[in-house]
């Protein structure tokens, strides 16, 4: 009985999440539904394996563990995590607390939060990112719970986080599903930061004709600048990279058919259903669906026949691009934003969105120089009605959106896609247009509906055009 902390899945974010763990002095007993797996682990851990006691069962597993018992599921998202719960709760004890750090779907983490409300048993719903290599050495973790159950695991987790200046990138951000939730849209900006930056790729490739070696310097020397992300930062080394087996590019040996788990399109879902737009994020994943639709592709490239028109390499462009990610990606994350407000509104969080933007400035996939202005911005004014208005960003706004207007302007003249930039600007353009067109549309809904209007000259609503008999 002298393990701090338990862990359940042995996957490859369970695994390395555990190593993280004793490497940070902290005993852990694990268990995996495949008892292989856990010898395995073990016997893999090298000189960590004197710190981790591997668990044939779950009754194992609670007695290896001091009390009250810190849990950590990390298995597959769904079922399997009810399972989990349903097969511990006999084996723990009043105090003890369940963590799920899987990528659970917000609604799920509600639902068995109130379910273990009355059991004695305290439930964590955690957000973790950064993949493989975060969960090893140092992930962004995003807390929802009771600030009390945080207060008693915190130390384990922000040992094991990544530090941004010597700050973790661990925080208790709000109740039941707040963590889950802010990791979705989390991964939702991921979508969106992954797909502009795959339009301005084509913009290289398909526009100017150039290699993916050819293209990576650019990408590099971003790396350098306002952008400096770990996106940006993958993306010059994914460019450099050549396949091994063939010689060629590695990237040009990748098939253009994009994978989804499913966190992406909730964040989608959840900003339909709360009424928010997040047209960037909305068209990331549209991307990828469509991008998975390859037959059809090239079935419609043959119906067609048109390939994009050249488009000219020059510093201007290049510089156009630079500046064309920097506004997209602030309306991405301005809608990202305005979605976890909402969200925080609805249910009660109460989120804090500078501790958001400061746990996301390490360790998780968005990191970039980027969010640490964000942390800043919403510091000095923690509820700006929109990112896009914060003083700091609108001036940044103001100076890049010249370049996303060309850039668009330049993929639609010469036929490049580019769903998440021109998503962006359209949303920039309709955000900032103080008198926009919806009164034509309120026209038409009173002309078919009688749905009444509001006037600009009087109080109240539910006024009728001429169009409407007794009008
Ligand atoms: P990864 O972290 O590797 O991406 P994942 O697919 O999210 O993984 O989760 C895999 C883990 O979930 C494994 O530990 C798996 O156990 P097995 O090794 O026995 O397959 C665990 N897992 C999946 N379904 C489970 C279930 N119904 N009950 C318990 N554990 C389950």
């Amino acid at each position: 009985m002298d393990a701090d902390i338990g862990l359940i899945g042995l996957g490859v974010m369970g695994a390395n999440l555990a190593l993280n763990i004793a490497e940070k002095g902290h005993r852990i007993a694990v268990f995996n539904r495949t008892t292989s797996k856990t010898h395995a682990f073990v016997e893999a851990a090298g000189d960590l394996a004197d710190r981790i006691v591997p668990c044939e069962t779950l009754e194992e597993l609670a007695a290896a563990i001091r009390p009250p018992r810190p849990v950590i599921i990390m298995v597959q998202a769904g079922d399997a995590v009810d399972d989990q719960i349903a097969a511990l709760r006999p084996v723990l004890a009043a105090n003890d607390i369940i963590i799920d750090a899987g990528n659970a779907n917000f609604h799920d983490t509600r639902r068995r939060f109130g379910e273990l409300a009355d059991s004695g048993l305290t439930f964590i719903g955690m957000g973790v990112s950064g993949g493989a290599e975060g969960a090893r050495h140092g992930p962004s973790i995003m807390v929802g719970g009771t600030q009390e159950s945080y207060d008693r695991v915190s130390d384990v987790l922000t040992a094991i986080s990544a530090k941004f200046e010597g700050t973790p990138c661990c925080a208790y951000l709000g109740s039941d599903g707040a963590g889950h939730f802010v990791k979705t849209i989390h991964n939702g900006i991921e979508y969106g930061d992954m797909q502009m930056i795959a339009e301005i790729y084509g913009v290289f490739r398909d526009g100017m004709g150039l290699q993916a070696a050819q293209i990576a310097p650019y990408f590099a020397a971003w790396n350098q600048g306002p952008l400096e992300s770990y996106l940006i930062e993958i993306s010059a080394a994914v460019l450099d990279a050549t396949d091994p087996e063939t010689g060629s590019p590695m990237v040009d040996m990748i098939l253009d058919r994009a994978g989804q788990k499913g966190t992406g399109r909730w964040s989608a879902i959840e900003a339909q259903t709360l009424g928010i737009p997040a047209t960037t994020i909305e068209a990331a994943v549209s991307a990828r669906a469509l991008s998975s639709m390859k037959d059809e592709r090239l079935a419609a490239a043959g119906v067609y026949a048109h390939g994009p028109e050249p488009v000219a390499l020059g510093d201007a462009l290049v510089a156009d691009l630079e500046q064309a990610l920097i506004a997209a990606k602030i309306a991405a994350y301005a809608q990202g934003f305005a979605v976890l407000s909402a969200a925080s509104d609805e249910y009660g969080w109460d989120l804090p969105m500078s501790t958001i933007a400061e746990v996301w400035r390490e360790g998780c996939i968005i990191r970039s120089r980027f969010l640490n202005a964000m942390s800043q911005a919403f510091a000095a004014d923690p509820t700006p009605e929109n990112l896009l208005v914060a003083p700091e960003f609108a001036k940044l706004m103001k100076e890049a959106l010249p370049a996303l207007r060309r850039t668009v302007a330049l993929g639609a003249t010469s036929g490049l896609p580019m769903p998440a930039l021109s998503a962006a600007l359209a949303y920039v353009n309709q955000y900032t247009q103080g008198r926009g067109t919806a009164n034509l549309l309120q026209a038409q809904r009173d002309f078919f509906g009688e749905h009444g209007f509001e006037r600009i000259d009087r109080e109240g609503g539910g006024f009728h055009g001429p169009w409407v008999q007794g009008a």
